[in-house]
């Protein structure tokens, strides 16, 4: 059996784990053309979890827009105009409908030599206005026939980014005129993303209901991961599962990746699975590097502190006076600059996002 894990990319089935009950919530929500905001942080599973609804979808047609790297007006309508050519197989009637519903833009068909896909280019001949956005709007509809559709935009964080601050409110303007369609908005930068939904002067406040997507948890690990082993007539103890999960702080593209380095293994050991941890994180040590050397000496100590105690009692003396931090405001302000770079969150306590990063910050404490 060829291995059933995967390290990189967007997964589905054997290499999807459960997400039963989000995958049936944000089909509800789907169905009911409400709006959602999908949000985690980094590589928790929002694309695959998406990609997967998508596909089980009945009679409503699915419209997929990756905002990644987009960085104008210009980029978002491309992209739009790119979901909407996934679901128009005929290339001739697609160009037919663009030509008639946007002016001044040319479109261009190629093939993607690393993806293997077919690719769309389109350039405009002028700088693009509020009507081409509502345009690309209708050429989606046209796109799906006048069926009922849902559209993700993933990467949504991206728009803030535009520097247009009328977009969001010329955007949010004709997407309250779709109250047909469903809207789902992701991304993994939760500051940027909660302050454009819940920050009462943004236009985006209150238009979507929020789904927080969380790690996965440990007794479902255990029944895909156990199931796959099975299936493959290899061994694996329950315990074992539970070990590795647990190193992994239960962070899906970790644990998918551990399993993943893990499977040749004909013996599962301690020894082997300390073994596989150091790989994984010695592959990660020059990207780590990079990342703690543009850190300030106080951000250096919080992140020590908050990676060996796990959160836990970090503002005590004896915590403060380990790792030479003279005050509980100075760990205060290092955190937040740690905090909005997304290398530590605050959820009840502090803790390192990428587990990963953690071990290897625990090696040097
Ligand atoms: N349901 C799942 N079961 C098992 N592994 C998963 C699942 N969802 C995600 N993963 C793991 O997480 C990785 C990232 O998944 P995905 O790209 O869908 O996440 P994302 O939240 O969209 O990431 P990003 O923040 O980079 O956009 C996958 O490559 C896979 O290893
Ligand atoms: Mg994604």
């Amino acid at each position: 059996m060829q291995n059933p894990f995967v390290v990189t990319g967007i997964v589905d089935n054997p290499s999807f784990c459960n997400r039963r009950k989000e995958q049936a919530e944000l089909k509800a929500h789907i169905r009911n053309a409400q709006n959602v905001l999908l949000f985690s942080h980094r590589r928790y599973g929002k694309t695959s979890l998406i990609l997967k609804v998508f596909k089980a979808l009945r009679n409503i047609t699915p419209v997929y827009v990756d905002l990644y790297g987009t960085t104008s007006i210009e980029g978002f309508i491309k992209s739009l105009i790119k979901g909407a050519s996934v679901i128009e197989p005929k290339s001739s009637r697609f160009i037919k409908i663009v030509r008639e519903t946007i002016s001044g833009i040319s479109i261009s068909f190629g093939f993607d030599p690393i993806s293997q896909t077919p690719n769309i280019g389109a350039s405009f001949e002028r700088q693009p206005a509020a009507v081409d956005i509502e345009a690309a709007f209708q050429l989606v509809k046209r796109a799906a026939r006048r069926k009922k559709i849902v559209i993700a935009f993933d990467e949504f964080q991206e728009v803030a980014g535009y520097g247009s601050p009328n977009f969001e409110k010329e955007l949010r303007k004709i997407l309250q005129h779709h109250d047909h369609i469903a809207y789902i908005f992701a991304g993994s930068q939760r500051h940027m993303l909660t302050q454009m939904f819940n920050d009462a002067k943004r236009a985006f406040y209150q238009m979507a209901i929020s789904m927080p997507l969380d790690r996965i948890a440990t007794e479902d690990y255990i029944d895909w991961i156990g199931d796959l082993y099975l299936q493959a007539g290899k061994a694996i103890d329950e315990t074992a599962i539970r070990d590795i999960v647990a190193r992994c702080e239960n962070h899906p593209k970790y644990v998918q990746e551990f399993f993943y380095t893990l499977w040749p293994s004909k013996k599962i050991d301690t020894d082997q699975i300390n073994a596989v941890e150091n790989a994984i994180i010695e592959k990660r040590s020059v990207e780590f590097m990079n990342v703690w050397d543009s850190l300030s000496l106080n951000q250096k100590k919080a992140l020590k502190l908050i990676a060996a105690t796990g959160g836990q009692q970090i503002f005590a003396a004896e915590s403060l006076a380990r790792y030479q931090l003279n005050t509980a405001s100075q760990v205060v302000a290092a955190m937040k600059v740690l905090e909005q770079r997304e290398l530590a969150a605050k959820n009840g306590v502090y803790r390192v996002c990428d587990p990963v990063f953690r071990k290897w910050v625990q090696r040097f404490s």
